[in-house]
């Protein structure tokens, strides 16, 4: 499918027919989209819990406040971000992820600490870190229509529970390293498409 047609394509499906799954290769797809989604300063901070088992799924609805959506799909993708304490400079953490950049750490420290700082005083580090996962959370969405899914972004959510049902299913899950930047559902939908309303483009756009 074509860029516009994908994300002409796409809605906000809240309901999945449970018979017709998510074949492996569009799982793949759409985690290579949110793969390739961009993060600032390049430090891919998060971490993509992609929920086919029924178990975990039927927990993940009471932990997304009984969303018909999460109950349905057959594919709920959780994207995590790491908690606040990792984006320390000198930490293990950046300096794992800068050791693969072109200079390196020296390098990556000097032109991101300023940012760091500015982030840390004013309160902005957890926000800095979520706000990216809407990146990735897009980038499923379009994959999934590009394949012929259907799919939502899932902001509902009781967070401390959705990082404890993690904790209990994922070895060596420390639910305090991370919080949840957003959940995505996937599936075919099992109810009538919704047309999209949206303002037109002349209201949006100022153009100077
Ligand atoms: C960040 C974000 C969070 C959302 N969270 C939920 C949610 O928790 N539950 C839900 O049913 N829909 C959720 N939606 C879907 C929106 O309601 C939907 O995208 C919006 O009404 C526009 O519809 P459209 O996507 O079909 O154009 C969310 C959408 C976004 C972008």
């Amino acid at each position: 499918m074509e860029f516009m047609d994908a994300l002409r394509a796409r809605w906000a499906c809240k309901l999945y027919d449970e018979s017709l799954p998510v074949a492996e290769a569009e799982e793949e797809t759409i985690l290579e989209a949110a793969r390739l989604a961009p993060t600032s300063f390049g430090l891919e901070h998060w971490r993509f819990v992609s929920v086919r088992d029924a178990g975990l799924r039927m927990k993940l609805f009471g932990a997304c406040l009984a969303q018909e959506g999460v109950r349905s799909a057959p594919l709920v993708l959780v994207t995590l971000v790491r908690a606040a304490r990792f984006y320390e400079p000198d930490g293990d953490f950046c300096r794992a992820r800068s050791a693969r950049f072109p200079g390196g750490h020296a390098v990556f420290r000097d032109d991101y600490r300023g940012y760091f700082s500015f982030l840390r005083e004013a309160g902005r580090l957890e926000h800095w870190a979520r706000a990216q996962s809407y990146l990735a959370c897009a980038n499923m969405m379009n994959a999934a229509a590009s394949l012929g899914l259907d799919s939502c972004a899932i902001e509902g959510y009781d967070e401390a529970a959705v990082l404890s049902i993690l904790a209990e299913a994922l070895p060596g899950f420390q639910p305090e390293d991370w919080k949840v930047g957003i959940v995505c559902t996937v599936g075919h939908a099992g109810e009538p498409r919704r047309e999209r309303i949206r303002a037109p483009l002349d209201e949006l756009v100022t153009r100077l």
